[in-house]
């Protein structure tokens, strides 16, 4: 069985979503989220390619308000080690920038790496041991659309040490914690990147980042 091509208005509407996506952290209401919605976020997010087929993901759902509290402290600790290596107007304007919604949001979902799945042949990673976690992002780019089309928004915190998260949710040796994901129905949907209303860095030109046949 095959399917054809997109049809117009589906593409119209991928496209919708993509630009309309954002990083979250202002914005969640808290509401829950149906879990039918859940399911099918996280279907979308298992649907997504991967060297070898080996769907090397897990996806851990974190509704408890005492882990997710232990989370924040230790994301607000890490923020404190960054914003020390800031000095002048730099550091002026991360002060100024929210980095999570862990606590405001209505669910965490963890996103893991098992480099072991499908192991130890897995094929097409022979020569870039990085393709497993490639395939990892591409699951959590799948759930930020899937939300996005859901009509919630996705945070992605990455202010954490993995060691502290592998402790915190039991997460066996071997597997790394890929993407602390923050979720939920959203007030609305900012349509400028937080990082770019706070005059942190813009997105840059199409332009000046496509080369024609060399670098
Ligand atoms: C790997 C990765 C890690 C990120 N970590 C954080 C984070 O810790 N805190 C945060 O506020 N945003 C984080 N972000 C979101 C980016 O800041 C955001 O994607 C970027 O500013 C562009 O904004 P947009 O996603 O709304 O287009 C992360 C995004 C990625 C892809």
């Amino acid at each position: 069985m095959s399917t054809g091509p997109f049809d117009v208005p589906s593409a119209t509407g991928l496209y919708d979503v993509i630009h309309r996506r954002r990083d979250v952290r202002s914005q969640f209401n808290g509401e829950p989220v149906p879990g039918d919605v859940l399911t099918r976020v996280l279907a979308a997010a298992h649907a997504a390619p991967s060297v070898g087929l080996s769907q090397p993901w897990d996806f851990i759902l974190v509704e408890d308000s005492g882990t997710r509290r232990a989370f924040h402290d230790h994301v607000q600790r890490e923020r404190d080690v960054f914003a020390a290596s800031l000095t002048g107007a730099e550091a002026e304007r991360f002060a100024q920038i929210k980095i999570d919604g862990v606590l405001e949001s209505s669910l965490s979902v963890v996103v893991t790496y098992d480099a072991e799945r499908a192991g130890p042949a897995v094929l097409g990673r022979h020569a870039i041991a990085d393709a497993g976690l490639y395939s990892v992002c591409l699951a959590i780019q799948n759930l930020w659309l899937a939300a996005t089309a859901e009509g919630m928004g996705v945070g992605w915190v990455s202010f954490y040490r993995e060691p502290f998260v592998q402790n915190l949710l039991g997460i066996p040796d071997g597997i790394r914690p890929v993407a602390w994901l923050c979720l939920g129905p959203v007030t609305h949907l900012e349509v400028v990147p937080d990082l770019e209303r706070r005059g942190w860095r813009n997105r840059l030109p199409l332009e000046t980042v496509v080369r024609r046949e060399r670098w």
